[in-house]
C-alpha cells in the first residue's frame, strides 16, 4: 500500500497522529510497535488500518465475541436509542444480566457489583475483602499488573508506583514451571511457590499487619502465562484460607470463554471468595464487574454506598446480554477449546524446528511463546520478541508480548479464531522466526 505524505510538511498521516498525541496528550502514552498502526475499521478476527491494509488480529482479547459483532452493535444501538441513566432507577437489564451471569459460576458466588473498569473492579474488590476481614495486608505476584488505581497500583510489580509500595503488601514469586524454582518439580515445586505465600502471610504476623487475602489472575496472563504446577492453587489458597485471609481471583483477562472454559479459575478446581470481571465482558463496551460470596458483598454494602454512575446502566448490560448470546450461540468456548488445541499444536511444531523457542504455552485461545537466546540456561531473549513483534506487524499479524524479562510472545485472539487464521498466523510466524533467526547467525 501507498504511504501518503502531506505535501506541505512531508509527514505521513501517523506521523502527524503521533505528533498530534505527544502535543495534547503528552509523553507516557503506551502505543504498540515501532511503526504504530493507525487502525479505522473491525470486523471479526481483522482490523483495516487507514491505508486499506488489512491486520489478522491475535492480540485482542476485549472483542473477544470478533470486533463489532453485529449483535453486539444491534443490542447497544437499540437501548442507547431508548433509555440510558445511571443506575437509581429499576430497570430489568441488570437484573436480567446478573441472573445470567451469576448463573455461570459455582452456587456460592451469588452476588455482582458492576463497574466500568477492571481496574475499578479489583480496588472494589480490595475494599469487600479488607472490609470482611478487617485486615490491610495483600498477597500478589512479583510480575503482574491489576489495574491503575491508587490501591490497586500497590499490587502492580511490572511498573513501580511512583509513591512506592506500602507496608501492606507483599509479594510472591509466581508459580513458574519452565524456569522452574531450584530446578524442582512436580509436588516440591509446588510446595516450594506455596511456602512463599505461608512466609509472607508470617512476615505480615510479624509486622503486627492483620492480612486480608490474596490476588492473583488464575492464569498468571501478566506474569508469562505458565503451566501452573499442580496443586499451587490449593496449597497457597489454604494457607491465605488457614490465616482467615480471601481468595481474589482477577479473571479481567482470564474469564469469558478465554481459556477453553468460562473462567480461568475452574480448571485449578479452587473456587474464589471475590472474582473480578472486564475486558470481554462488554465486546469493547466499558462494563466491569465483582462477584463473590453473597455474605462479603453484603456486609460490605450493609456499611458502604458503593455507587458507580455507568456501572450496570441499562446500555451496558444490553451490551452484556448479548455478549453472553453471542458466545453461547456461536459456541465460542467450545472453539477457544479446538482452535486453540490446534494453535498450540501449530506452535509446538514450530518449536521442533526454531531453536529460539524455548517453551510454548497455551490456555485455550491464549497463548505464551518464551523466546531464549540457549535452550540449557533458558536465557530470556527479549530483542529477539520485540522484532518478531515488529515483523509480524509488518505482514500483517497483529501480537505483542508479555512476562518478567519481556521476552513471551503474547496471543489472544477473538474467540471466533478459525483453524484457517490458525495456518495463516503459523505460516507467517514460521517466515518471521526463520528471518529473525537468520539474522542473529
Ligand atoms: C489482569 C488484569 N487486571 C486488571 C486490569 C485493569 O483493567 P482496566 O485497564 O480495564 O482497568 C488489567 C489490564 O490490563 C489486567 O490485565
Amino acid at each position: 500500500m501507498p504511504v501518503h505524505r502531506n505535501l506541505a510538511n512531508g509527514m505521513t498521516s501517523t506521523d502527524e497522529l503521533i505528533a498530534r498525541r505527544e502535543r495534547l496528550l503528552g509523553p507516557g502514552n503506551p502505543l504498540f510497535y515501532d511503526e504504530p498502526v493507525h487502525l479505522v475499521r473491525g470486523e471479526g478476527v481483522w482490523l483495516t488500518d487507514n491505508d486499506g491494509t488489512r491486520y489478522l488480529d491475535c492480540y485482542n482479547n476485549v472483542p473477544c465475541v470478533g470486533h463489532c459483532h453485529p449483535r453486539v452493535v444491534d443490542a447497544l444501538c437499540k437501548q442507547a436509542a431508548l433509555l440510558n441513566t445511571h443506575t437509581r432507577y429499576l430497570h430489568e437489564n441488570i437484573l436480567d444480566y446478573a441472573e445470567r451471569l451469576l448463573g455461570k459460576f459455582d452456587d456460592s458466588l451469588d452476588r455482582l457489583a458492576l463497574a466500568c473498569t477492571g481496574s475499578e473492579a479489583n480496588e472494589l474488590a480490595l475494599r469487600i475483602a479488607r472490609f470482611n476481614t478487617g485486615g490491610e495486608g495483600l498477597i500478589c505476584t512479583n510480575a503482574t499488573y491489576h489495574g491503575n488505581t491508587a490501591a490497586v497500583s500497590q499490587l502492580n510489580s511490572i511498573f513501580e508506583p511512583f509513591e512506592g509500595y506500602g507496608d501492606s503488601i507483599r509479594m510472591v514469586s509466581w508459580p513458574d514451571s519452565y524456569r522452574a524454582r531450584d530446578e524442582l518439580e512436580g509436588d516440591a515445586l509446588a510446595d516450594a511457590y506455596a511456602n512463599e505465600v505461608r512466609l509472607a502471610i508470617e512476615s505480615f504476623n510479624e509486622s503486627g499487619i492483620k492480612f486480608a487475602g490474596m490476588i492473583v489472575c488464575p492464569i498468571f496472563a501478566n506474569e508469562g502465562l505458565p503451566n501452573v504446577p499442580e496443586g499451587y492453587m490449593d496449597k497457597a489458597i489454604g494457607y491465605v484460607r488457614d490465616a482467615g485471609g480471601l481468595y481474589i481471583a482477577d479473571e479481567v483477562q482470564a474469564g469469558f470463554g478465554r481459556t477453553g472454559e468460562w473462567w480461568g479459575h475452574s480448571s485449578s478446581g479452587v473456587i474464589p471468595d471475590i472474582l473480578t470481571l472486564g475486558k470481554p465482558m462488554g465486546a469493547g463496551h466499558p462494563i466491569s464487574g465483582v462477584i463473590a460470596r453473597g455474605e462479603l458483598l453484603d456486609n460490605y454494602r450493609r456499611r458502604e454506598m458503593y455507587f458507580n454512575t455507568y456501572g450496570g446502566n441499562p446500555v451496558s448490560c444490553a451490551v452484556g446480554l448479548a455478549v453472553l448470546d453471542v458466545i453461547e450461540d456461536e459456541g465460542l468456548v467450545e472453539n477457544a477449546a479446538t482452535v486453540g488445541n490446534y494453535v498450540l499444536q501449530g506452535f509446538q511444531e514450530l518449536q521442533s524446528r526454531h531453536e529460539i523457542i524455548g517453551d510454548v504455552r497455551g490456555r485455550g485461545l491464549f497463548f505464551g511463546i518464551d523466546l531464549v537466546s540457549d535452550r540449557e540456561t533458558k536465557q530470556p531473549d527479549a530483542g529477539s520478541a520485540k522484532r518478531i513483534v515488529n515483523e509480524l506487524r509488518h505482514r500483517g499479524i497483529l501480537m505483542s508480548k508479555i512476562g518478567e524479562h519481556d521476552n513471551v510472545l503474547k496471543l489472544r485472539p477473538p474467540l471466533c479464531f478459525s483453524k484457517e487464521n490458525a495456518d495463516l498466523l503459523v505460516s507467517t510466524l514460521d517466515d518471521v522466526l526463520g528471518n529473525v533467526q537468520a539474522r542473529l547467525k
